[in-house]
């Protein structure tokens, strides 16, 4: 349970010892903050605190302390503090530059576009894309399986949240100026994203031209009438509870907050999802009778076959616990708390980190094991609570495009495996911690041998 007011006396997390003065474990964290969370939690239990680079960061884990994290509220638990160094990319006055509740106003915007109707054309779209990407494949050959599902999941989510117009015009300068865009995503800006540093200028133009982008197929569509089956056409009808419309900066700023939130994390674990396949061989006849059962040789994707594809579901459920791609969630701390007896002043930051409760054995059977049936209905351990299984997130800030995601890792997987015998390429495949979104370490091969 979460209260609010603390007193001298109470006892505060156990704190990890060790590390430089002020930095602290910045160092060892930089390398592999999984270890790092992890042999905490092996030493003090479900919450301890460390220093971070000048910042005493309280870490939760295990599902009750997840809960109380994610059930805290905003005044207590800042998420929008925590990450203002997205804000550059996203703009003025959208998602965590606003306040809580105009941010859930905007976030609400995207429903429509998640609805049924959309979800179908989208599972077309995605296959479209993902048949063409396949189709420039040779009859075999090697790829970097992290760099290919990074272009693929580029192309599907311009396709269904800007639209075809600029799908199809996606140009170099695209892949440009959102390579400048991901430039200003680092450690540094999380402390300090406004530095006059060159990689942060280059965002602020990519972010300019990408307005003018966008707002040049919005003055074409309202001027022809036309309208698409997007992100971006419901964000072009949707109004602020006073009725205002969404101006063009705006409708960008939403855009990017959702292929920033999307893309990468999407493209990661469908790797993953791919690397613990063919790991695991054994778990792959079973997803190949279920394709065959639902999908025959069928090229068309509807939504009702998606959702029968379970077992492929529970191999992505399981890629999603063993390499969540996003290993911390934070929230800065802005009232005291407490959890369990123990008590923390405002100031710091808090912290649940997916990767380290995804493996505790009072959560998941042999944690450690690859075990996609550990999903099946009769089994089900992520049902045990609701905050177990935490890749998406949780509470109020939970993940808006789950289904989304998980239905274009299904397609792209589906799409692969029907048409192509898939090997490893090399024996290991590492955690890469060097960036935001935790993917293999690159490079991350596979071969591949087409179907005759
Ligand atoms: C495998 C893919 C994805 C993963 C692992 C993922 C993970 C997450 C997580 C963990 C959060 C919660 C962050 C927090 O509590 O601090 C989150 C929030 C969010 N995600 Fe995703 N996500 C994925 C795909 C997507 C896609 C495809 C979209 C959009 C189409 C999306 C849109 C969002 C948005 C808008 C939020 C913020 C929700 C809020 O704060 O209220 N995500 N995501």
């Amino acid at each position: 349970m979460i209260t609010t007011s603390v007193s001298d006396v109470k006892k505060t997390p156990p704190i990890l010892r060790g590390g430089l003065p002020y930095l602290g474990h910045a160092l060892e964290f930089q390398r592999n903050p999984i270890g790092v969370l992890q042999h905490a939690r092996d030493q003090f239990g479900e919450i301890f605190s460390f220093l971070l680079a000048g910042s005493k960061v309280t870490v939760l884990t295990g599902a009750k302390a997840n809960e109380a994290f994610f059930r805290a509220p905003d005044d207590q638990f800042s998420q929008k503090q925590a990450y203002q160094f997205m804000v550059p990319i996203f703009g003025k006055g959208i998602a965590y530059d606003t306040t809580p509740d105009r941010m859930s106003e905007q976030l609400g915007f995207i429903f429509p576009a998640l609805r049924e109707e959309r979800m179908q054309a989208y599972a077309q779209f995605m296959a479209d894309e993902a048949q063409a990407y396949f189709d420039t494949w040779g009859k075999s050959g090697e790829i970097d399986l992290l760099t290919a599902m990074n272009e693929l999941t580029v192309f599907i989510a311009s396709r269904c949240l800007i639209g075809h117009e600029f799908r199809q015009n996606l140009s170099t300068e695209f892949a440009s100026l959102y390579h400048d865009l991901e430039g200003g995503i680092s450690l540094l800006a999380f402390f300090q994203p406004y530095l006059p540093l060159p990689s942060f200028q280059r965002r602020d133009k990519a972010r300019i031209r990408m307005v003018e982008l966008i707002s040049q197929i919005i003055a074409n569509r309202r001027s022809r009438g036309h309208e698409g089956e997007d992100f971006l056409q419901t964000l072009m009808t949707a109004r602020y509870a006073d009725g205002t419309v969404l101006s063009d900066d705006n409708i960008t700023g939403l855009l990017l907050t959702l292929l920033f939130a999307g893309q990468h994390t999407s493209a990661v674990l469908a790797a993953w999802t791919g690397i613990l396949l063919l790991q695991h061989p054994q778990y792959l006849p079973a997803i190949m009778a279920e394709q065959q059962a639902v999908l025959g040789n069928s090229k068309t994707f509807s939504l009702e076959a998606l959702r029968q594809l379970g077992v492929l579901e529970r191999s992505i459920k399981e890629a999603e616990r063993l390499r969540p791609p996003l290993v911390m969630l934070m929230r800065k701390i802005l009232r005291d708390f407490e959890y369990n007896g123990y008590y923390v002043r405002a100031g710091g930051l808090a912290m649940v980190s997916p990767a380290v409760s995804h493996r505790l054995s009072e959560c998941f059977h042999f944690p450690n094991r690859y075990d996609p049936d550990r999903f099946t209905p009769e089994r089900a351990e992520d049902r045990k609570s609701p905050y177990t299984l935490i890749g998406f997130g949780g509470g109020r800030h939970r993940c808006i495009g789950q289904a989304f995601a998980y239905q274009q890792i299904k397609v792209i997987w589906s799409v692969l495996l029907q048409q192509f015998d898939l090997e490893l390429g090399h024996r290991n495949y590492e955690p890469d911690y060097s960036t935001f979104i935790i993917g293999p370490r690159q490079p991350c091969l596979i071969r591949y041998r087409r179907h005759l």
